[in-house]
């Protein structure tokens, strides 16, 4: 059961996706909001009459400070809490050596409980301070650290989907894999129980099961895991054609398979439930089979250009039907903010854009749509979270703008938010600011299911 939270109407603009294309830009709501944190009604007319709403009367008010809105809180499809250190640390590694030099040594390293607590107290708080209401975490191979995070998650109000990391191929080093098949099952299930155990509902908390990437696993183990979520109906997430030598390793490894997509396809785990990260380089025949079986797909944008793993071509996933959401991909991606993930999937649409034509090109709608709705559909959450509709979860952000004074000097507390507006601008001009010129400073609260889960300042709740 979720502690109840207070009857609170949420007053001032918001902005939501009504469709992949398509913003909503409300300049005066009022947004009544449940003891259970669910979205009862949303007024875009009468918003003075809303207090006088039959049970509202007495309703907490919170108001939009500044040039704000409210906006739906963002959804990371893939993020790694254990590498959240080595955020910005990569050089000119590409994914394998990478995996080796960076990645592997950290993970290692939180077999030590005290420094898990560490790294993972303050991803989730990060996160949370970017507006991240909805995430889907890699750990460890480790069991204890793992349940560890999805302690946190849970105490501090973070919706999370939490994976323990399999891997038990001899590709992966000897101080850092799991001994046998057996073990990686054994392991996965102590952290889907822990997980079941501290939130039985599901509400905030649920499981996930990880094999790393194909290399990483032997195909009994795949197998195994693929049987594990039939059984469970736990969902399941991995890396897919992230970069070309990995693409050719899997082919080697697997010579049976017919493709990347087939070795997950084989193993049963490819299905609705299944996120995979990057799809970079799919051959057509893969997106086909991957869109036959509904699998999700994360855009991590940050990560394939840091580690020149390659364009995503997001435009063709969408038109081939393809769900998408993005993901942060710490540590190979440089940023636990989604925002920054919109604006890095913008640039890398214009890249793609400069060789296949404008069609590529993403806009400032879409890949707010991809943050939220898209990513929300990714996860499975999409009839809860993502948007601002009757029946909905409170996942929410308090956006808030400079609003620059007339002559344009600071305002005596300073320049605080990142964005300035000048008064006259459109609203949709306004919207596009924050996604190019928005950080952390912009977003002042932050809600999951109605409870406040982050807050600055500037917040006045
Ligand atoms: N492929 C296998 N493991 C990883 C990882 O930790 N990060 C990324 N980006 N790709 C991977
Ligand atoms: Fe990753």
């Amino acid at each position: 059961m979720a502690p109840s939270v207070e009857k609170t109407i949420y007053v001032g603009p918001f902005v939501h996706s009504k469709s992949l294309a398509e913003l909503e830009i409300c300049t005066k709501g009022a947004i009544g909001v449940d003891k259970k944190g669910v979205i009862a009604f949303v007024e875009r007319d009468d918003v003075e009459g809303v207090s006088k709403k039959d049970g509202w009367e007495n309703a907490k008010v919170v108001e939009v400070t500044d040039n704000g809105f409210f906006f739906p809180g963002f959804i990371d499809t893939h993020i790694h809490a254990s590498q959240y250190p080595n955020a910005g640390i990569f050089g000119k590694s590409t994914l394998l050596d990478w995996l080796n030099t960076y990645t592997f040594p950290l993970e290692s390293s939180l077999s030590d409980l005290p420094r898990a607590t560490t790294v993972y107290t303050r991803a989730v708080a990060r996160t949370l301070s970017h507006g991240t209401t909805t995430a889907a975490y890699y750990a460890t191979v480790h069991v204890p650290a793992t349940n560890l995070l999805a302690d946190i998650c849970l105490a501090k109000g973070q919706r999370a989907l939490i994976g323990r990391v399999c891997m038990n191929s001899t590709l992966s080093p000897p101080y850092y894999r799991d001994a046998s098949v057996l073990d990686a099952i054994t392991a996965s299930r102590e952290c889907i129980a822990h997980c079941r155990r501290i939130d039985p509902s599901g509400e905030l908390v649920t499981p996930i099961i990880t094999p790393r990437f194909a290399p990483s696993c032997t195909e009994e183990c795949l197998h195994a895991l693929g049987k594990l979520q039939q059984e469970t109906g736990a969902y399941a997430q991995t890396h897919i054609s992230e970069n070309k030598p990995e693409v050719a390793l899997v082919k080697e490894l697997f010579p049976g398979n017919k493709s990347y997509a087939d070795v997950y396809d084989q193993a049963g785990l490819l299905n609705a439930k299944m996120i995979l990260a990057h799809a970079v380089h799919l051959t057509a025949e893969e997106k086909e089979l991957v869109a036959a079986r509904q699998a999700k797909i994360s855009h991590c944008p940050a990560s394939n250009t840091a580690l020149t793993s390659g364009c995503a071509p997001v435009r063709d996933l969408l038109d081939r039907g393809i769900t998408v959401g993005l993901g942060t991909d710490v540590s190979g991606g440089f940023s636990p903010s989604i925002l920054e993930m919109a604006r890095q999937a913008v640039w890398v649409s214009r890249h793609v854009a400069m060789h296949d034509g404008d069609h590529a090109k993403l806009s400032v709608e879409e890949v707010l749509y991809l943050a939220t709705r898209g990513g929300a559909k990714v996860v499975g959450l999409e009839e809860k979270v993502g948007a601002f509709e009757v029946g909905m979860e409170w996942d929410a952000q308090m956006v808030a703008l400079e609003s620059v004074p007339e002559g344009g000097e600071r305002h005596e507390d300073g320049f605080v938010e990142g964005v300035d507006v000048f008064g006259w601008e459109a609203w949709e001009d306004r919207v596009a600011k924050w996604l190019f010129g928005g950080d952390d400073r912009s977003t002042v609260a932050v809600w999951v299911r109605g409870r406040l889960v982050h807050s600055t300042g500037r917040y006045r709740g």
